[in-house]
């Protein structure tokens, strides 16, 4: 099937490279020139592993394109999805549909004959009805352009599995639709055929899934860190704790990683969208609990600093702090609202002469911030540091042998963010480990 994705950031360039993998003919489409011209060349311009393959791989068999013209996107295909980002307004929880919009907008008036637009993006609900009535608007006559939704529930980390062999499939359709279905079969033939769930409901519905599970996700992790904050003062183990409840099916162990938090490009701005349009919808008492997760996963933040500054005598100034982690998640180079970028940033703020190392992120962390101290590799961020903040936790990280770094550093005082470092092993090397959710006491015995 011939289709174009129109958004080549992190959800569109994945999107339009998986889809020709599974055989389609894909045109990627972009205002940004910069992108396009990368993507063309075979470079994806983030880090995804897997991805650089499966671009090379489709560009080489002539399956895949990229352009900047809408006019070429309007003649190349009858199917488009949609992709483009729908980041948080300044100064305000509510979700910037600008870039939505402006797809329609641009798209719809070239367009001739029977079209559907497959949305992405994750939108506040009632979306995809105002596109169709934008559309409707706009098209021309003896044109159709029918809006599906199909939300996208990639991992940035897992992109192209999470694309090529999704949990499941959601589709949202208008009352009446006859194409949209039919045609997502056909896209989505090959998991299909693998027995991957396909659900098919109502616009708003499709809509909604998508921020439920953020929220949902979102929600647990804060569940966790709540309790780790209350472990931190009544002397228990949110990890030996959170190892426990996982074991019930009900609760399952996943997403109950108790540390730094969740940031990046989805859950952070997904909540806060959520809150803000069910306040439109004059239903603002439903999600003020978000507000609380939001919260608990700030103050996550707060606390490692508040950790980091008591280990250092009360006093971070002067202080050498060795920060492993930039991104948001390991396996991925994503800084954005980062909670070890921001742990970072605050204990440099705070005075301390801090050193950040992450095996991908560095050179969106300089722009981000460009004032603090990056080291080129772990044992340069290590050397002569008075106390080592964990923020990320990259394999490396997890795997560093605790008597080689003691070697490297002033004094071995280790704070594990991300509660993945086995106390033992790096007690018995000399070190004093802190935890968050662990009882400071018993981490420093
Ligand atoms: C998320 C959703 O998982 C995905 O389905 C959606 O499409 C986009 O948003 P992503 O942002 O790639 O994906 O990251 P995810 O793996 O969900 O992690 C989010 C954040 O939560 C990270 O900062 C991670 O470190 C944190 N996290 C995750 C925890 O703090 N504890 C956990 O147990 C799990």
């Amino acid at each position: 099937m011939r289709m174009t994705v129109i958004g080549t950031g992190y959800l569109g360039a994945t999107h339009a490279a998986c889809m020709a993998e599974l055989g389609h003919d894909v045109l990627g489409v972009d205002v940004d020139e910069a992108k396009i011209d990368s993507l063309q060349a075979g470079e994806v311009p983030f880090f995804e592993p897997g991805l650089p393959e499966v671009l090379t791989r489709n560009l080489e068999a002539g399956r895949l394109g990229f352009t900047t013209s809408y006019e070429q996107a309007a003649a190349f295909a009858h199917v488009h999805f949609l992709g483009v980002g729908t980041p948080q307004q300044r100064g305000s929880y509510a979700a910037d549909m600008t870039y939505v919009r402006a797809v329609i907008e641009n798209l719809v008036p070239l367009l001739e004959g029977e079209h559907v637009i497959f949305g992405k993006s994750t939108v506040p609900v009632g979306t995809a009805e105002e596109m169709q009535a934008l559309a409707d608007s706009l098209a021309r006559p003896g044109t159709s352009v029918e809006i599906a939704w199909n939300p996208e529930f990639l991992r940035e980390g897992y992109a192209v599995k999470d694309t090529i062999s999704p949990d499941r499939i959601v589709l949202g359709v208008r009352e009446g639709s006859t194409r949209a279905e039919g045609i997502a079969r056909e896209v989505y033939a090959t998991p299909l055929e693998q027995g991957t769930p396909f659900r098919v409901m109502d616009l708003a519905t499709s809509e909604l899934v998508k921020v439920s599970a953020n929220a949902f996700l979102a929600t647990k992790i804060s569940f966790i860190n709540a309790i780790s904050e209350i472990c931190e003062i009544a002397g228990g183990d949110v990890t030996a704790l959170a190892d426990a409840i996982g074991l019930d099916e009900r609760i399952g162990r996943k997403f109950l990683g108790a540390g730094l938090g969740f940031g990046g490009g989805c859950l952070p701005k997904d909540i806060r969208a959520f809150m803000a349009r069910a306040g439109e919808l004059g239903a603002d008492q439903a999600l003020t609990f978000l507000r609380e997760v939001d919260a608990i996963n700030m103050r996550r933040r707060d606390r490692m600093v508040q950790l980091t500054k008591q280990v250092c005598d009360g006093n971070l100034l002067g202080h050498r702090v060795a920060v492993l982690g930039a991104a948001f998640k390991p396996n991925s180079d994503d800084v954005r609202d980062s909670p070890a970028l921001s742990v970072a940033g605050s204990l440099s703020l705070a005075g301390a002469d801090v050193s950040v190392y992450d095996p991908q992120a560095m050179d969106n962390a300089k722009k981000v911030f460009p004032t603090l101290g990056y080291a080129d590799s772990v044992e340069e961020a290590l050397r002569g540091a008075d106390v080592v903040v964990l923020a990320t936790e990259w394999r490396q990280f997890k795997e560093l042998d605790p008597v080689a770094v003691g070697e490297l550093v002033d004094t071995k005082i280790i704070i594990d963010g991300r509660n993945v470092l086995d106390p033992v092993t790096w007690r018995d090397a000399g070190w004093t480990i802190h935890a968050l959710g662990r009882s400071l006491d018993k981490a420093s015995a």
